[in-house]
This record gives structure tokens, sequence and C-alpha cells, in this order.
């Protein structure tokens, strides 16, 4: 298997690995309308004898304070393996490419809505428990799923954050 960068060619077939992995469309129109945004800052798919069997996007957040103190950093997603590759470490071993590499670039943290038992593998944490909240659901409906790693605990504001996705992911609630 090999993990690599995204070229302009595989867009179609990420599209089916997102289609097949999420069973619906939503995914894949977010994957198109981050793109479209150039709000795509990093995508790798994961290849096997040249079949395209998994894909992750990172795209760009933003924590906001109520005095208006603003950090940039990246929300994780969409990630998905084409259903007959799951459990054999693919959908890992993209979490930890991607995951490496934005460390490298210096982002201060990735944030994502997931599972909390897969992610909690990743070192991501209830995003609550550093008083963050995703705008969208102020009153915390979603719970833990809403989650947080820090890489740069200096470049973190010390109060309350309210933490937005790219406006693409609005299509998930469209
Ligand atoms: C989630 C997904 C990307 C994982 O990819 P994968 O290649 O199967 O993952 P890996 O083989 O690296 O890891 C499998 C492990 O993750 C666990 N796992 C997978 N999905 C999980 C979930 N939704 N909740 C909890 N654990 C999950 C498996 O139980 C397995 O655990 P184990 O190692 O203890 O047996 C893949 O299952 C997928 O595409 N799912 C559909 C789309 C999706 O839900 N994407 C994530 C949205 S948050």
């Amino acid at each position: 298997m090999q993990i690599r960068p995204i070229e302009s060619t595989d867009s179609k077939a990420v599209g089916e690995v997102l289609d097949k992995a999420f069973k619906r469309e939503t995914e894949r129109l977010i994957g198109t309308a981050l793109r479209a945004a150039e709000a795509d800052t990093l995508e790798l798919v994961a290849e096997i004898d040249g079949q395209i069997v998994g894909a992750i996007m990172f795209s760009p957040a933003t924590g906001r304070t109520v005095l208006e103190e603003e950090v940039f950093g990246l929300a994780l997603g969409p990630v998905a393996v084409l259903p007959e590759f799951e459990r054999c470490g693919i959908g890992s071993a993209l979490i930890d490419s991607g995951l490496d590499f934005i460390r490298q670039l210096g982002v201060p943290f990735c944030m994502l809505l997931g599972h909390p038992d897969f992610y909690r593998r990743f070192n991501f944490k209830p995003a609550a428990n550093s008083g963050w909240t995703w705008d969208k659901d102020p009153s915390g409906k979603y719970g833990d799923a809403f989650q947080l790693r820090v890489f740069d605990q200096a470049a973190m504001p010390d109060s309350a954050v309210a933490a937005s996705f790219h406006p693409a992911f609005d299509l998930d609630n469209a």
C-alpha cells in the first residue's frame, strides 16, 4: 500500500470511495465543495496495485474566543476506506500520515467530528475538555464527537473557544 498526495486525475476514484464508504453522497459533495473553494489544504490517498482504496482530506478550521482572538488550524475529514478494504490498517495509515504532515507544517491544532472510540488512538480528546465548542452546536448536543488534538499548546488561546469548520461542511445539515 502506498499513501501519497492526491492528483487531479484521482478525484473520480476518491468520490467513489466516499460514496461507497459512507453509503450516501454528502461526503463526496463536501469534498467537491472544499476543492472548489480551494479549501482542500491536504488530500492524501491510499493506493494498492494502482487502485485507490482510501482517502483523507484536511481543510481550514478556526477557533475564536469571545475577545475575538483567533487561532487557525485544520479539520480532519472526510476520511474513508472502501468497505472491502476496511480493518486492514488503511484508515489508520491515512490518519497517521496526515497528522504527521500537518504537525511538521506547524499547524497548532486539528479538530474533527467522529467516533471518540476510533479517534482516541490518534490522541484526539473531546474538545469540550479544552473549553472548545463547535459553533454549530452551542448546546453540545454532539457531545464527545467534537474532538481536538493540540500540537502547539503555546499557540492555543487560554479562554473558551467557539470553533468553525469550513462552510462546505454545512452540506451535512442541508
Ligand atoms: C472509519 C474508517 C475510515 C476506518 O478505516 P479502516 O481502514 O477500517 O481502519 P483501520 O483498519 O486502520 O482501523 C480499524 C479499527 O478502527 C475501528 N473502527 C473503525 N470504525 C470505527 C468507528 N466508527 N467507531 C469505533 N471504532 C471504529 C475498528 O473497530 C478497528 O479497531 P481495532 O483495530 O481495535 O480492531 C473506515 O471504517 C470507513 O471508511 N468507514 C466509513 C466512513 C466513516 O465512517 N468515516 C469516518 C467518519 S468519522
